[in-house]
């Protein structure tokens, strides 16, 4: 099968979460499994730009409402990443360093969009499968069905995979202009809730829709940030896949971030070696247990409560752990975060910012990780952890549900608290400092999740028949 995935992400080349790790993994793993699988995303000004070699594979011109522009298709000449892999470019548009955050996001992902559109409606063989992404590719299903000038592309088959339904990239219907000449009539298929909504097209429009857990895909009917009657009235074309992890990067015995490696027989000693050099690094004690948080310092991640949650764990646990935080987003979280720095006695430091080997480092040498999230569609630090033998406190939410058991329960591992309140995890943490001091369970429980098996094998395999359910 013919498949192309487009996406706004895709690690190493543009990674801002989640997102890009998969579909910088997923097709790499399709292809093993005997398929033609390629990704298409914007030309940033990245490092990996740079640092590979490309071809160009085509250049044309296309609309944005009034505006004419030219794009140009590269490919990446080796296939490093194990997937063709073609970068758009639109000069001045997309070409900027950061994956997302300018004022003219909208018309960035709206040429964007068009522009894949309009290259695939040159392309000779059509594939049978465009896979699209999140909000960002959201539109490409509607102009594959709709747009006169796409008529060819009408009955290829369109999959969304939706990452996160908090963000649908809406816009008002002044911008209706950008959308290639379309039938009025067909307005209801762009529209939710007054406005262009390219997530809630994507889910209208694309064949099958699928979300990365089963957990997630319940909620979205009872808590997707307003698209709840649409995923009710879907449902029926609606499925979750669990997220895989990739072990080519992410494994403690190769990695290539971090120089101490080690397997689930040599843990102890691996870990301990990774931990000293973290402790040293940012000033903390090595006797004490290790928490951690890495990600995007959010709402949805309960990022906004750490600052309150470390200062209680001092005040009613006591000061016997420390506390590490890599992350940026808000503002507010990120100066509490910082300020908190005044309080530390060598158990508590912050990284504020983007750092993929610092990350590394943290979940190899880290004893435990927080993930207090109020929305978690899969999550994956949580499975990067386990994989490092780095136990999990999370939220029972999403995909944390399906991937963490508490360790009070049949078969647990991890260890679960029902609220993002400070309270609960406070006392999630009072019980991994505990399970800390009981050494045997403790080295036990980190051989059991570092045998636990999060591949893609699985979810490759339920990707691939939910294309072939179409035939
Ligand atoms: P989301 O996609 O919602 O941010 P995920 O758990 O799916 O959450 O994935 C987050 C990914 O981004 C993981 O690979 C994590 O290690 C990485 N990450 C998040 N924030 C940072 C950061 N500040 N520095 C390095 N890596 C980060
Ligand atoms: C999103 C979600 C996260 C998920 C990731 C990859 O960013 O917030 O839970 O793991 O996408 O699917």
């Amino acid at each position: 099968m013919d498949i192309l995935h487009v996406s706004a992400e895709c690690y190493p080349v543009a990674k801002a979460g989640g997102l890009g790790d998969v579909v910088g993994s997923l097709p790499r793993f399709q292809r093993e499994k005997g398929h033609n699988a390629a990704v298409v995303m914007p030309m940033y000004r990245t490092p990996y730009l740079d640092s590979h070699q490309w071809e160009l594979v085509h250049k044309s011109s296309t609309n944005l409402g009034q505006w004419t522009f030219d794009y140009s298709v590269i490919k990446e000449q080796s296939d490093t990443q194990g997937f063709p892999l073609y970068l758009l470019d639109i000069n001045g548009l997309l070409d900027r360093e950061k994956v997302y955050g300018y004022d003219d996001d909208t018309e960035r992902f709206c040429a964007f969009q068009i522009a894949v559109v309009h290259w695939l409606n040159s392309w000779q063989q059509l594939p049978e499968i465009v896979h699209v992404h999140d909000h960002h590719a959201g539109l490409i299903p509607f102009m594959m069905q709709h747009c006169y000038a796409f008529k060819r592309l009408q009955e290829v088959r369109t999959i969304l995979t939706i990452h996160n339904a908090q963000y649908q990239g809406a816009f008002g219907w002044d911008k209706t202009i950008y959308i290639p000449h379309w039938d009025s009539w067909k307005r209801g298929m762009l529209e939710w809730e007054g406005q262009i909504n390219p997530l809630a097209s994507a889910i209208k429009c694309c064949w099958k829709v699928t979300t990365v857990s089963n957990t997630y895909m319940n909620e979205l009917r009872t808590m997707s940030n307003g698209l709840e009657p649409l995923f009710d009235y879907e449902k029926g074309k609606c499925t979750g896949i669990l997220n895989g992890i990739d072990y080519a990067v992410w494994d403690p015995q190769e990695d290539k971030y971090i120089q101490d490696h080690f397997n689930s027989v040599n843990v102890q000693n691996g870990k301990a070696k990774n931990k000293k050099l973290l402790c040293d690094k940012f000033r903390l004690s090595i006797d004490k247990p290790l928490f951690i948080f890495i990600g995007r310092l959010v709402g949805e991640k309960g990022a906004d409560l750490l600052p309150q949650v470390i200062k209680d764990s001092f005040r009613y646990i006591g000061r016997k752990m420390n506390f590490l935080v890599l992350g940026s987003g808000e503002l507010e979280t990120e100066t509490r975060l910082k300020r908190l720095t005044s309080i530390a006695e060598e158990d508590y430091a912050s990284y504020i910012g983007y750092n993929e080997t610092l990350s590394h480092l943290m979940y190899a040498g880290a004893d435990f990780l927080l993930m207090p999230s109020r929305v978690e569609p899969c999550g994956l630090n949580q499975l990067y952890a386990m994989r490092y033998g780095t136990i999990p406190l999370v939220r029972r939410t999403g995909g944390l549900i399906d991937t963490v058991i508490d360790m009070g329960d049949p078969d647990g591992y991890g260890i679960s608290f029902n609220h993002t309140a400070v309270g609960d995890i406070t006392h999630a943490i009072y019980r991994a400092v505990r399970l800390h001091a009981e050494n045997e369970t403790f080295s036990s429980l980190r051989q059991k999740i570092m045998a636990l098996d999060f591949s893609w094998n699985m979810s490759a395999d339920q990707y691939l028949s939910l294309y072939k359910s179409f035939d």
